[in-house]
């Protein structure tokens, strides 16, 4: 879920009778229609009219230079209205992260008035990085300062680093080896907008054009009061020689962002970040959509460098390409331009210079954190709807997904079975006897996800909301002392304000199961609507005067509002069970920001069941995943209307590698369970779901790499291959975590068959018939409509499970298959990580972590200990002790083993043999030969032995 049903809008039904739906764009802003957008894209349009004679009114005044233990700070002077006073400083943190913030003296200071009496806060709001930001981030005492001719040099580690501050006009080259990687105010668009009074006009006398946006903006019928006045921040950034950039989720979009300044192919409109209820969103399209992460990479061959700007206010994102002169003699390449454009707060931005995407990816996690190890069965298979409408239609789904031998692990409840709309209730009549369905779900190891949402039903006998309403708990309006009422699914509503430290503690007793009357251990917590979706405000969300917690408006911290609501959640799952008996909580949201990753999925939020919405969905969890937010998924199925069969059982074999793999569909879609298809779509779908089971263990070892290190569970070939410059804007196909993997489900319809790009001359095997592929570049495989174009890189040991289950919990004590895919060199690695999947307990040790390696030099598989502290893990190897590899599937292989019979297999003081038997590949397949049950544990060191 969700979206709106107004009375607007079911007036307008009519318009269902038009094929296609459309987003309402009407009711978004465009930069032209948004104040401060159209007056710094004007701002730069000046600049590129002014051609060289453009400068910026920034000066650096050197005087006030100092760096002390690794920060840099000093005064830049905007030479306008008598000068304008603007603290500078550069931190430069031992990880090699440079971040440079630029305030405004007379604001912090609260030198100002405001306007209508406002009990707004007067400074830039500097609360952003309170909440995307953790750790302590030491700075390098070793930075070195140098200024010459008005330029001041400074030089960091770890690899020979340097910020080259220009002070006239100010501007800032970041330089690796004397090589320039990153520049702000290349262009000279840097734009402080200082706080000023405002001044009426005599009658008879126009604003100017700029002056017509600093005060009241109007838009769609609600009016912004804008008590401060204008106060954005801008600033250019120039990659030069990347011709690509990713990144700033999210939006509708391919990975590769294309320009938004016009042209052929390009936008017209800047990339939105202002989380946004957008019904209906389209396809291709710059629009904000729900969440927003304001972290961008640039890629050129191999080097891979990033920029994260801390705003958490409304941003807008101009991508253009400097053109390479096709008959230039130079072999120079094009290079990317970027323009920033914030409505307020601080002028924030953090610099990650490589040297490639790991790095990269690792220093933006030491910055906001790793995505959070989920729980095993939130990445299983997920059944939602809205709205399974009581307990005996939740008891049928279960009976007859079992009835179908299809596994899952999770079904869901939308907004219809609360008591009114009122969360933390159930309907009394539908749903009379919750923890007896809960109990029903667990006899297979199964979960319940109940969705609880931001927006409370305005009702005094409502305890939830009187409470609330009487602590003072809720979010104010833009006089700072009433609570805001707007409209939402329950009607009348209030906020929940979580940027209330006090809030968020009372928000989190709620999920005690003393208090959730009917709850268990087993229900988890769906997020929606919290960017906040408000049906009768501004753009479906709050007015940007409202005031929250410590009276900052909510203009300064919306893009943080979904991310305060979800973690207060998550923080009340986990303490629910009492200390030291915690489980890892699972809260699905819709709204995100920077360092949403350490408590929360996402999913793309409300979808169409059409095949341009599938094919956008790959993209669109790329561009997560390579923004710090792996566990993302989009709605399998799509959410509204009704999909084909064919699109269905499309969409399951893609969902089978969304992270985050949920069906869902709108109350007015059909049912469609995956047991409704008919055949062959049912089997199909089975098969599909299946492959994503068995593969689990493969997926959690991403997962927990993705949690130490930061690398995105699916990577675009960039990432993997970043010399490989025709991968650099492939979407359509990824590899899966650090397996070797390479899929490219189908996305069109009526396939039946694609073209895969292979990115080097290594040997690749399909998955599923071993067809083997030797040469870089295009290949085209069948993929009829029971086929998932799926490949191994040779090189690779995957780990799966074999054996159909009901849950992925009912597969704890399994037996792995390990599938060693042979590099043309003869060798193959891979790595396993398990743990018990959903306590603690691996934080303190209690984990497997197996490394695997295959060389055809000595003929021999070896499971060796990545385990720091072996000791730690002696407990939970104890539980786990009799789980064993039961297969050894070996692709790749020589005709001389044919010959192999048995093979000499090592653990411990202990030697046996085993079985093994080959098969000739025939028509292009390679040949394969598998060991029937080696009788070797997982937790132990062994050896297998070809020879
Ligand atoms: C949630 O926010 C609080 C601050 O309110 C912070 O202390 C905590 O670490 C956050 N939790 C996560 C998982 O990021």
């Amino acid at each position: 879920m969700s979206a709106r049903l107004t009375p607007i809008l079911i007036l307008s039904f009519l318009s269902l009778l038009q094929p296609a739906q459309m987003v309402k764009h009407e009711n978004f802003k465009t930069c032209s229609q948004s104040g401060f957008c159209k007056r710094n894209r004007a701002l730069a349009d000046r600049a590129q009219s002014a051609g060289a004679s453009w400068t910026a009114p920034y000066e650096l005044d050197g005087k006030t230079l100092q760096l002390k233990d690794g920060v840099l700070t000093g005064k830049i002077w905007k030479t306008e209205a008598g000068g304008i006073e603007l603290p500078l400083e550069v931190s430069l943190f031992e990880n090699g992260v440079a971040r440079v913030t630029i305030d405004e003296a007379q604001r912090r200071t609260g030198e100002i008035t405001l306007r209508h009496d406002s009990k707004a806060r007067k400074e830039r709001y500097d609360g952003a990085e309170k909440w995307a930001l953790v750790g302590d981030h030491k700075c390098q005492k070793t930075a070195t300062m140098e200024t010459k001719e008005g330029v001041t040099t400074v030089a960091y580690g770890p690899d020979n680093y340097e910020a080259r501050i220009t002070h006239k006009p100010f501007s800032v080259q970041f330089l690796k080896g004397g090589e320039v990687y990153i520049v702000f105010n290349d262009r000279n668009l840097i734009n402080v907008e200082h706080w000023r009074p405002k001044i009426e006009k005599a009658e008879g006398e126009e604003p100017t054009e700029d002056e017509e946006t600093y005060w009241e903006e109007t838009f769609g019928g609600n009016t912004d009061s804008k008590p401060r006045g204008p106060e954005s921040v801008a600033l250019d950034i120039t990659f030069p020689g990347y011709d690509h950039v990713y990144g700033i989720p999210e939006h509708a979009t391919s990975l590769s962002l294309k320009e938004t300044r016009g042209g052929e192919g390009n936008y017209n409109e800047p990339y939105r970040l202002y989380n946004s209820d957008v019904f209906e969103y389209e396809t291709d399209s710059p629009m904000t959509l729900y969440g927003s992460i304001p972290f961008m990479q640039a890629q050129k061959k191999g080097s891979t460098v990033g920029v994260f700007w801390l705003s958490a206010a409304e941003t807008w994102v101009d991508v253009i390409k400097t053109k390479q002169n096709p008959h230039a003699l130079t072999t120079e390449k094009a290079s990317t331009q970027t323009h920033w454009i914030s409505e307020s707060g601080l002028l924030d931005v953090f610099v990650l210079l490589g040297p490639d995407a790991a790095w990269v990816y690792r220093q933006y996690g030491e910055l906001t954190g790793f995505t959070t190890l989920p729980a095993m069965f939130s990445i299983a298979y997920h059944q939602c709807r809205w709205n399974y409408v009581s307990q005996d239609d939740v008891k049928d789904v279960d009976r007859k997904f079992d009835k179908f031998d299809i596994p899952y692990d999770v079904i869901w409840l939308d907004i219809e079975h609360t008591d009114g709309k009122r969360y933390f209730t159930w309907d009394p009549l539908t749903f009379s006897k919750p923890e007896s369905m809960q109990k029903t779900l667990a006899r297979r190891d199964r979960k319940l996800v109940a969705i609880v949402d931001p927006h409370i039903k305005n009702d005094e006998n409502y305890a939830v909301d009187k409470e609330m309403v009487a602590k003072g708990f809720g979010v104010k309006d833009k006089g700072g002392e009433k609570v805001y009422e707007g409209w939402c699914w329950p009607g009348s509503s209030h906020w929940v304000d979580c940027f209330n430290p006090a809030a968020v503690d009372w928000w989190k007793s709620l999920f005690k199961f003393d208090k959730f009357i009917g709850s268990t251990p087993n229900l988890w917590i769906w997020n929606d609507m919290n960017e906040p979706s408000v049906f009768n405000g501004p753009e479906t969300t709050m007015p940007k005067d409202n005031i929250h917690h410590g009276n900052w408006e909510h203009r300064d911290v919306h893009n943080i509002n979904g991310m305060s609501f979800h973690n207060a959640t998550y923080e009340g799952l986990k303490i629910r069970l009492g200390s030291g008996k915690e489980r890892r909580p699972f809260v699905l949201t819709r709204s995100f920001f920077a360092g949403s990753q350490r408590s929360a999925a996402m999913w793309t939020g409300d979808n169409q069941a059409d095949w341009p919405h599938l094919q956008q969905a790959f993209p669109m969890l790329l561009a997560n995943g390579i923004a710090g937010f792996p566990f993302a998924g989009a709605d399998v199925g799509g959410f509204f209307g009704n999909p084909s069969k064919e699109l269905l059982t499309r969409w399951y074999q893609a969902g089978a590698f969304y992270p985050f793999f949920r069906g869902h569909a709108h109350i007015d879609a059909k049912r469609r369970e995956p047991y409704l298809a008919g055949e062959p779509y049912v089997s199909i779908i089975r098969d599909a779901i299946r492959l994503r089971y068995s593969l689990l263990p493969a997926w959690y070892t991403a997962f927990h790499q993705a949690s130490r290190e930061g690398m995105p569970i699916l990577r675009p070939h960039f990432v993997m291959f970043p010399d490989d410059e025709a991968g650099f804007a492939i979407d359509d196909q990824f590899f899966l975590g650090g397996t070797g993997l390479l899929a490219k489900p189908i996305v069109k319809e009526s396939a039946t068959k694609t073209t895969v790009y292979f990115p080097d001359d290594q040997v690749y095997y399909d998955y599923f018939d071993h067809t083997t592929y030797h040469r870089k570049g295009h290949h085209e495989v069948s993929a009829a409509l029971e086929e998932i174009p799926l490949f191994m890189r040779g090189g690779h040991i995957i780990p799966r499970k074999d054996r159909p289950r009901r849950s992925s919990g009912l597969m704890k004590y399994d037996p792995y298959t390990l599938v060693i895919a042979v590099s043309s060199e003869g060798t193959a690695d891979g790595v396993l990580y398990v743990d018990d999947g959903e306590t603690y307990a691996h934080q303190s040790g209690a984990y497997i972590h197996r490394a695997f390696t295959f060389s055809y030099g000595d003929n021999t598989l070896r499971s060796g200990n990545l385990h720091p502290e072996p000791a730690k893990a002696a407990a939970y190897n104890k539980d786990m002790r009799s789980v064993r590899v039961e297969r050894i599937v070996i692709v790749g292989i020589g005709k001389e083993w044919a010959a192999k019979k048995v093979v000499e297999v090592k653990q411990g003081s202990k030697t046996w043999k085993a079985k093994i038997v080959y098969t000739e590949g025939k028509d292009g397949k390679a040949n394969t030969a598998v060991v029937r049950d080696p009788k070797v544990s997982i937790t132990k060191d062994w050896s297998v032995n070809f020879t």
